[in-house]
């Protein structure tokens, strides 16, 4: 991540001074990115000359003198507070004293980090996505303490080097990470529940709902590990809601190493030319109750997924109605606006249409009518809709 920021920030014509661990990782990191840029030369996407003054903005920032100018330092290191607020700590202190502090952390809380530091004032969330020169959107949190001015400059340089942003809320999993649980969530239980096997609940996703990728083929993508870390961090720190509880699919898998594409087999197997579903189903048949069934429907037609079998559709508001719901508490807890919640989620994982502007075509009774019919089930109250389908 840490080399996609240098790389976009030097793009967007900003001086760049990188540090790792050591000289040699930087110099590497460096030399990574020459060749994407070369790359892009060949691509003509970029002139040589273009590709020459991008790669005199970069340097290796562990010699020495480079960050006394620093106006904003990003940091990027391994996922843990202690490691993160001793080195930003460091490098803050050989930075301008007015220097943003801005933190890349996917999980922790940007407060923390700031008062770690010793400066929450200045401390700010910039979340990017991977890959980051490819990928537009940059979530801005800001911390309870945060400097407004600091947050407005953070988004206003993300801006300029061609970023889209959207403001939250300093709060677990943030935009993102958060209401995307359901996508993942739901379709295990779905799986598990015997409705529908990995391939089925994919295509219904594809073919009804527009999304790219079905659930489980995106989690082998993104790595069943990383995938579960995320599901734990964000349901532990949102205290272990039962909507948001990790699946034991997803603990079984990361005990067996089942990682996904990187480790050849996750949800489905990568051994032949094409996936092959791998995980069992034993499929069972449901009986919807009438209101539910015609709930079902109903959401189903509104959000643009008529035709299908029962079960097709049951599958896709299960899964679109958990997304929603979980855009709509975020709303209630004023983590973001609907907009920006919209943005984050078609920038940042590829959503067809944004939850809140997809609630609003279906229609916020309908949907409302749809998570009161699933709650009525035996689901530990897991589809208590939020207020907002209520104003
Ligand atoms: N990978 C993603 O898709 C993604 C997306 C958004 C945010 N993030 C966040 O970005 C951060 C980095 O993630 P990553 O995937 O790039 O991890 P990574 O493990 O690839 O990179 C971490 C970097 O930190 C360096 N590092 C470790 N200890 C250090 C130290 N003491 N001083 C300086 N550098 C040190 C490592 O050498 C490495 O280059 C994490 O906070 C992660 O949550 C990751």
């Amino acid at each position: 991540m840490g080399a996609g920021i240098a790389q976009t920030a030097a793009q967007g014509g900003w001086e760049v001074a990188l540090r790792d661990v050591d000289e040699a990782t930087v110099d590497a990191a460096i030399a990574g990115i020459g060749k994407r840029l070369d790359r892009l030369v060949e691509k003509n996407k970029l002139t040589a000359d273009e590709r020459a003054a991008i790669g005199a903005r970069l340097r290796n920032g562990m010699r020495g003198g480079e960050l006394a100018a620093c106006e904003l330092v990003i940091e990027a290191i391994v996922e843990d507070m202690t490691i993160k607020t001793r080195v930003m700590k460091e490098v803050a202190g050989q930075a301008r004293t007015d220097a943003i502090l801005a933190t890349n952390t996917s999980s922790l809380s940007v407060a923390a980090i700031g008062e770690g530091v010793g400066a929450v004032e200045r401390t700010v969330g910039m979340h990017f996505f991977n890959p980051v020169p490819l990928m537009k959107l940059v979530e801005i949190i800001s911390g309870e303490r945060t400097d407004p001015a600091v947050a407005d400059r953070a988004a206003k340089i993300a801006t300029t080097w061609g970023k889209t942003v959207v403001r939250v809320r300093d709060t677990p999993g943030f935009i993102v990470n958060r209401v995307a649980r359901g996508f993942y969530l739901e379709a295990m239980r779905l799986l598990d529940e015997g409705v529908a096997g990995v391939d089925e609940i994919d295509a219904v996703m594809r073919s009804m709902g527009g999304f790219r990728m079905g659930p489980f083929e995106l989690m082998d993508l993104i790595g069943i590990d990383v995938n579960y870390a995320v599901s734990v961090s964000v349901w532990d720190q949102l205290g272990k809601p039962a909507r948001l509880e990790p699946h034991p699919i997803q603990r079984h898998l990361v005990e067996n190493q089942r990682f996904g594409r990187k480790s050849g087999r996750g949800a489905y197997s990568y051994d032949m030319e094409s996936p092959i579903p791998a995980l069992p189903l034993d499929r069972k048949s449901f009986d919807l109750p009438h209101s539910t069934y015609e709930a079902v429907r109903l959401f189903a037609d509104g959000a643009g997924a008529a035709g299908g079998s029962i079960t097709e559709q049951f599958v896709f508001a299960r899964i679109l109605g958990a997304i929603m719901n979980e855009a709509g508490l975020a709303i209630d807890e004023e983590v973001a606006s609907p907009a920006d919640i919209d943005t984050a989620m078609k920038l940042g994982v590829n959503y067809p249409h944004g939850p809140t502007e997809w609630a609003e075509r279906v229609g916020r009774r309908t949907c409302r009518h749809l998570l009161d019919a699933l709650n009525e089930g035996p689901c530990a109250g897991r589809y208590v809709a939020a207020r907002w389908f209520r104003e």
